[in-house]
């Protein structure tokens, strides 16, 4: 399969200008189709359900979320934020560039006895119309999108004015954003322009990306605790096969026993680095919410 490992990029730098919009096009769309094959593979439901199912519900209850609210999730992925959202009375829309994710989603939300609209589409350019959420809100999700200020953008037109902008990110210097910067000298290079989904969690970032979109924004650094994995052995063994970014990079060393080695003690190290002495981990992440203003996303 196709792997793509522009989330371990470094580069915080914009796409650079390009003079043929249709060549631009098309490689935007194969690498949304990379993307999509990379959350699709592996078992990215079970990893939701098992190890980070806090999370959702964590968001939902800081955005002002409740009955009579038009709520979107954006890159829902299993609807692990949607399906406490519409348990909380909002009309929830989930959209997400890979549909494969919605079965498990539909699962979800059936046996939670409550609806939710699932929608494919690109976090950078929604099919949704202008000002028609009062939350949108994003877990761990909108910062897999490889270009944030386009997202982000995205993000504030489909917010009606006064309304909830909310995302939970994993930080950079986090686990998971550890855990990127672990993988990337395995991985092959990003494409140009692409950004490293950890900045999300680095408020500055967050600050600069919304601008003069929002007003009251708070930002605070939280941790979700992992107790699922035995010792760091069965980290990687569940992250290998269940998480896609991991995956990909593993596939793309097929036939290269020595560097998958090397890989294998690079996890190792880090999640031993990340257990505690009872076991448990620390997941750092940024949780912000911020109000629509309904001015255009200038950088302040
Ligand atoms: C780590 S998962 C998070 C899913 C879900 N929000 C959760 O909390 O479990 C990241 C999700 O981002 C989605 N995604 C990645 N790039 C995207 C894009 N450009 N547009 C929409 N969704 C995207 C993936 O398909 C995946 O479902």
């Amino acid at each position: 399969m196709s792997h793509t490992t522009d989330e371990t990029t470094t580069s915080a730098t914009p796409p650079p200008p390009t003079t043929d919009p249709a060549a631009a096009q098309a490689a935007d769309r194969d690498l949304k189709a990379k993307h999509r094959a990379v959350w699709a593979s592996g078992d990215y439901p079970a990893l939701a359900r098992e190890v980070i199912p806090e999370l959702g519900p964590v968001l939902v209850a800081a955005a002002d979320v409740g009955p009579g609210r038009r709520v979107l999730d954006v890159a829902a992925g299993s609807g692990n934020a949607s399906v406490p959202a519409a348990l909380a009375g909002a009309e929830v829309v989930a959209l997400d560039l890979a549909p494969e994710l919605f079965e498990d989603g539909r699962r979800r939300a059936a046996e939670a006895g409550v609806e939710v609209t699932w929608v494919e589409g690109d976090a950078e350019a929604m099919p949704f119309a202008d000002a028609e959420f009062d939350v949108v809100l994003s877990c761990v999700g909108v910062m897999f999108a490889p270009h944030h200020r386009a997202s982000a953008a995205e993000l504030l037109r489909v917010c009606r004015t006064g309304g909830t902008v909310a995302l939970l990110s994993w930080t950079p210097t986090g686990f998971i954003g550890s855990l990127f910067a672990t993988m990337r000298p395995y991985a092959p290079p990003p494409p140009p322009g692409a950004q490293p989904p950890p900045l999300w969690g680095d408020e500055a970032h967050v600050r600069d990306l919304l601008g003069t979109g929002v007003e009251g924004l708070s930002a605070q650094r939280r941790s979700l605790t992992v107790g699922r994995f035995a010792g760091p052995g069965a980290f990687r063994a569940y992250f290998s096969t269940r998480y896609g970014p991991t995956l990909a990079v593993y596939r793309s060393l097929a036939g290269d026993p020595e560097r998958v080695a090397a890989l294998d003690r690079d996890l190792d190290a880090l999640a031993a680095a990340h257990t505690r002495a009872d076991g448990t981990m620390a997941w750092e992440y940024l949780l912000v919410t911020a109000r629509r203003t309904g001015e255009a996303q200038v950088t302040p």
